[in-house]
């Protein structure tokens, strides 16, 4: 994998299942870290950027319709990464500022390559190729039980419209150990918080590990 960016700032991202509460925390975590005088950047995916948002539509448009390829998924998250890394993400860290993305390459690990079952060496590669030197310096994975995720999802009307409904338990499980088998890959990039707890029992361990490795 490529190594850190050799950049003033640091790219955190935040991985989970639909519905593990990621957003709610990088509003939380953006929060602390602009009373703390940091710069805060926060981009999404698949989107961030012009380019990002028209691919998005297309994925968007397709989760109404016929199945999309996992070969098809992969390659367009990643065209919209590979925009939103060179657009955004590496000016943000080269002026110093903190970016929080939601999502980033793990997702295509995880979804495209576990849960989809694409193979891992051409999903890394790819992955490589799109994000070029601009790892993350931490990324955070909220990790919450399929069912849990799945009960929280139905209740917002938000995010991209079906997908979760049309896929199986099976498949949002094999998302979850995928996420935690990266953690155990990856320690000390990856960290593993407990999504099951109150927000701002969550919020509290997410600061303390940004304040005990970037304060
Ligand atoms: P979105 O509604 O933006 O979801 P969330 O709030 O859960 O982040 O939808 C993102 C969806 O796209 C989600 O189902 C995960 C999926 N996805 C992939 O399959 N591969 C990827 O590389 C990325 C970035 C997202």
């Amino acid at each position: 994998m490529p190594t850190k960016p050799k950049s003033a700032g640091q790219l955190i991202s935040f991985e989970g299942s639909e519905g593990s509460g990621k957003s709610t925390q990088i509003t939380r975590l953006a929060e602390h870290l602009q009373q703390a005088g940091r710069e805060v950047v926060a981009t999404r995916e698949p989107g961030g950027t012009e380019i990002g948002e028209q691919i998005r539509s297309i994925i968007v448009h397709n989760s109404k319709g016929d199945e999309m390829c996992p070969e098809t998924e992969l390659l367009l998250f990643t065209a919209a990464r590979a925009q939103v890394v060179r657009e955004v993400i590496a000016p943000a860290l080269k002026r110093g500022a903190v970016v929080l993305s939601d999502r980033y390459l793990d997702s295509s690990t995880v979804y495209q390559g576990i849960a989809r079952n694409l193979a891992s060496g051409p999903v890394s590669a790819i992955n490589r190729f799109a994000v070029g030197e601009v790892m993350p310096h931490l990324t955070i994975v909220i990790d919450v039980p399929t069912e849990v995720s799945l009960a929280r999802i139905r209740r917002r009307a938000s995010g991209l419209p079906d997908r979760m409904e049309r896929e199986n338990i099976a498949f949002y499980t094999k998302v979850r150990e995928g996420y935690l088998l990266l953690a155990k890959e990856w320690p000390e990039r990856v960290i593993v918080v407990d999504g099951t707890l109150s927000p701002d029992a969550i919020d509290k361990k997410i600061w303390a590990e940004v304040q005990k490795r970037f304060g």
